[in-house]
């Protein structure tokens, strides 16, 4: 069974904070949307498993925990994904990266699929899909449907802001997936868009509209 954290940490409060404001710059706004990624990021890895290991300080000798060397992965659902992959690098640099396109039908509001491509060994890593918006829950319900098509078992899933109905359906249709969510918003409009919200994030990072 997956867990879901809700951040609750004044830093992320702050910075979502200024990303809702319409007026943000788009330099801004993609500053923050990394910073963002990179707090979650230091929650979702908090069970990577550590290893003992001896060392030398100038004082003497010691044993010290490392990284088991757990083989990690990125994986951004395009567009606006790859906004969140800077702030995740940071932390896990070792880490590959792989990419899934997909774009929401406007009509239907379901995903369509456009690009894929992923580590060739993707099925032995821990997986970080990365997203910032979880509206109606469908782009990343059909990204990590994909993903464990290809073997992926051990999959957490981050995005900054989610719609009650995009976690509740990511959670029955995932069940074994972590979720770390940044905040938890009212609802969805007519659109499918988050309200409160911030508007479309892949136009707000990239500077589309
Ligand atoms: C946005 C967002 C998610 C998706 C969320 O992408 O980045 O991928 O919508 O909505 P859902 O939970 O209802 O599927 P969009 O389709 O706008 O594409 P873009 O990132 O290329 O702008
Ligand atoms: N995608 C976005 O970019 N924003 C929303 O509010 C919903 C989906």
């Amino acid at each position: 069974m997956g867990k879901t954290i809700i951040m609750d940490h004044p830093l992320i409060r702050h910075k979502i904070g200024i990303i809702r404001r319409k007026e943000t710059s788009v330099k801004e706004f993609r500053e923050l949307i990394s910073e963002i990624a990179m707090l979650e990021c230091f929650e979702a890895t908090r069970d990577l498993p550590l290893e003992k290991v001896r060392v030398e300080t100038p004082m003497g000798g010691t044993t010290v925990e490392c990284l088991a060397g757990k083989k990690l992965a990125v994986i951004p659902i395009l567009r606006a994904g790859l906004g969140m992959v800077q702030g995740m690098q940071t932390l896990i640099p070792s880490a590959r990266i792989g990419h899934i396109g997909l774009y929401r039908d406007e009509k239907t509001l379901e995903p369509v699929e456009y690009f894929c491509k992923l580590p060739a060994d993707i099925g032995e890593r821990g997986i970080f899909v990365v997203d910032p918006m979880l509206a109606t829950g469908g782009s990343a319900c059909e990204a990590i449907s994909l993903l464990k098509k290809y073997g992926c078992r051990d999959i957490s899933f981050l995005c900054i802001i989610a719609a009650p109905e995009g976690l509740a359906r990511l959670k029955a249709e995932h069940p074994d997936v972590n979720i770390i969510v940044g905040a938890l918003d009212e609802g969805l409009n007519d659109q499918g868009y988050i309200l409160p919200g911030l508007g479309d994030a892949g136009d707000r990072i990239f500077g589309t509209k």
